[in-house]
């Protein structure tokens, strides 16, 4: 296995030999500039086009300033790679769900059956994070609580229950499909600074109702659009888009609706086949990196056109993979991924597994909140398997250049669709083109424009944002 060694990585005089460190060079589509990157500290540079071979050639800038910095760039790796403590837990208060998206995660037969948590054990639950953290989180940190699922307002009353009573315990978010954020849900919620996220496919309804409908066919566009409307001027909320072959085409469209209605962030998130059901609506990885790509800039013209910002955050976080490691606030692409050692999962019956994504497959539990503790869970050989999955174990992400900013995910599709904990996951292009479109940002000195303001006044953020 391929873990990385703390030692300071090789300098040298010269670039690709001896203890030189090894540079690859990649085009990132610009007239000008080609980027320059050291992939195991993950440095960077951009280089004219016309000076690529100065740059490279001995006693360069380039080579002087890796040889300053790359100490550094290497504890840094090392910290977000495998120093950090879990500081947030996806909680499942129920299985059930009143809608049926045809890629959900979640096992239809659990979203149509399955049981609530009670109110009595949800609190229980919450005690027991509590302790949990008191001994793990240094003083002064907050663990976030995401209440997740299925639907998690379909038990409705005893997450406020929960959210009540350890209000100064936690930093709560609530992710729901909007159907059920009524007015008093969101006095609720926004009165106690929750963080709210609401799922929306499309802004036209015909298009939404290919993916987000209930269980007679239905669409629920105007129930969400009403709740979007009443989250309007409050800080806390987000929007998630998952990505499939039905809206891709629609999506800057979509980016324009999200930004008129002062959607405060948003995750456009491409649609993850770990269970079969979800490959019905796989989009072409090309097809959906152009249309990505295509809403990206579109969110550039709105922010120019209006000055305000729509952070599109999954992308914002592949810029700060360049521009500021531990500046990122999502760890699904970084290697390994978050899933059992930033954030774990609970179902509503304590079974504890790595991520939201791998609770529809049993043989990821690592264990039970009221039966062995979190302890357990991150001890078993459940957890280790997703946590000691390392981009250097995979073919051909081993020797990309982009590694660290990619992060080859996700486990649970590689495992689930390629095979092994080893393959390769899915939409590789699709993070390809988004580091070669966020150098070309940064050449142009526009990528202030597609992050959150604020984002280098928090280094050392432990806040984890809502990936699913
Ligand atoms: C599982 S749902 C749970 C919360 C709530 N029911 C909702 O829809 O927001 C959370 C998010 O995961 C997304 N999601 C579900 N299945 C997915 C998949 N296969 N790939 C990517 N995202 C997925 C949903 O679209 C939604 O935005
Ligand atoms: S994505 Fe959310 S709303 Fe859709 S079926 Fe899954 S849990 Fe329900
Ligand atoms: S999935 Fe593709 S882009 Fe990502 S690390 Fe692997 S080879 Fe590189």
């Amino acid at each position: 296995m391929g873990k990385r060694s703390s030692t300071a990585p090789s300098t040298g005089r010269y670039v690709n030999i001896g203890n030189g460190p090894l540079f690859q060079t990649i085009d990132i589509g610009h007239a000008e500039y080609m980027a320059v990157v050291e992939p195991e500290t993950a440095f960077w540079s951009l280089v004219r086009k016309g000076s690529l071979a100065d740059a490279l050639s001995a006693g360069s800038e380039l080579l002087n300033e890796y040889n300053k910095k790359a100490a550094s760039f290497t504890q840094e790796m090392d910290l977000l790679r495998d120093g950090l403590k879990p500081s947030a837990v996806y909680f499942n208060p129920t299985e059930m769900c009143n809608l049926d998206c045809p890629y959900c995660y979640i096992p239809q037969d659990m979203r149509r059956d399955g049981k609530h948590m009670s109110e009595e054990d949800l609190i229980r639950a919450l005690g027991l994070y509590k302790e949990y953290f008191d001994k793990t989180l240094p003083e002064g940190v907050q663990p976030q609580i995401i209440f997740h699922g299925a639907e998690p307002l379909l038990n409705r009353d005893a997450v406020f229950a929960g959210i009540e009573k350890f209000a100064s315990d936690f930093r709560f978010g609530v992710q729901s499909n909007g159907t059920l954020l009524d007015g008093s849900a969101i006095d609720f919620l926004t009165g106690r600074n929750v963080s709210i996220g609401i799922s929306i496919d499309a802004s036209s309804e015909i298009i939404a109702k290919k993916t987000r409908r209930n269980w007679d066919g239905q669409g629920v566009q105007k129930k969400v659009v009403e709740a979007m409307e009443r989250l309007r001027g409050y800080e806390g909320w987000s929007v998630i888009c998952t990505v499939t072959s039905e809206n891709m085409a629609h999506l800057s469209e979509l980016v324009e609706f999200l930004h008129c209605n002062e959607v405060p962030t948003s995750l456009l998130n491409i649609v993850r086949c770990t269970l079969p059901s979800s490959l019905e609506v796989k989009p072409d990885d090309a097809q959906a990196s152009k249309h990505f790509i295509k809403a990206l800039d579109m969110s550039y013209d709105l922010f120019v056109a209006t000055g305000r910002k729509l952070p599109i955050a999954n992308f914002a976080n592949i810029l700060l993979s360049i521009l500021a490691p531990t500046a990122r606030r999502l760890m699904c692409d970084i290697s390994p991924c978050g899933g059992g050692r930033c954030f774990f999962a609970m179902a509503p019956n304590g079974d504890l597994f790595p991520c939201s994504e791998f609770i529809g497959l049993k043989e990821f539990k690592g264990g039970n909140l009221f039966k062995g503790g979190v302890e357990g869970a991150m001890a078993s050989s459940q957890f280790g398997r997703v946590t000691g999955r390392r981009v250097e174990d995979i073919t051909p992400c081993r020797t990309c250049a982009i590694r660290h900013y990619c992060g080859a995910p996700c486990p649970a599709e590689a495992c689930e669709r390629n095979g092994s904990m080893e393959s390769v996951g899915a939409f590789c292009e699709f993070y390809e083109e988004q580091v070669r479109y966020a150098f070309r940002l940064i050449a142009d000195n526009k990528q202030e424009a597609f992050l959150w303001d604020g984002w280098d006044s928090e280094t050392k953020s432990t806040f984890y944002m809502n990936c699913f």
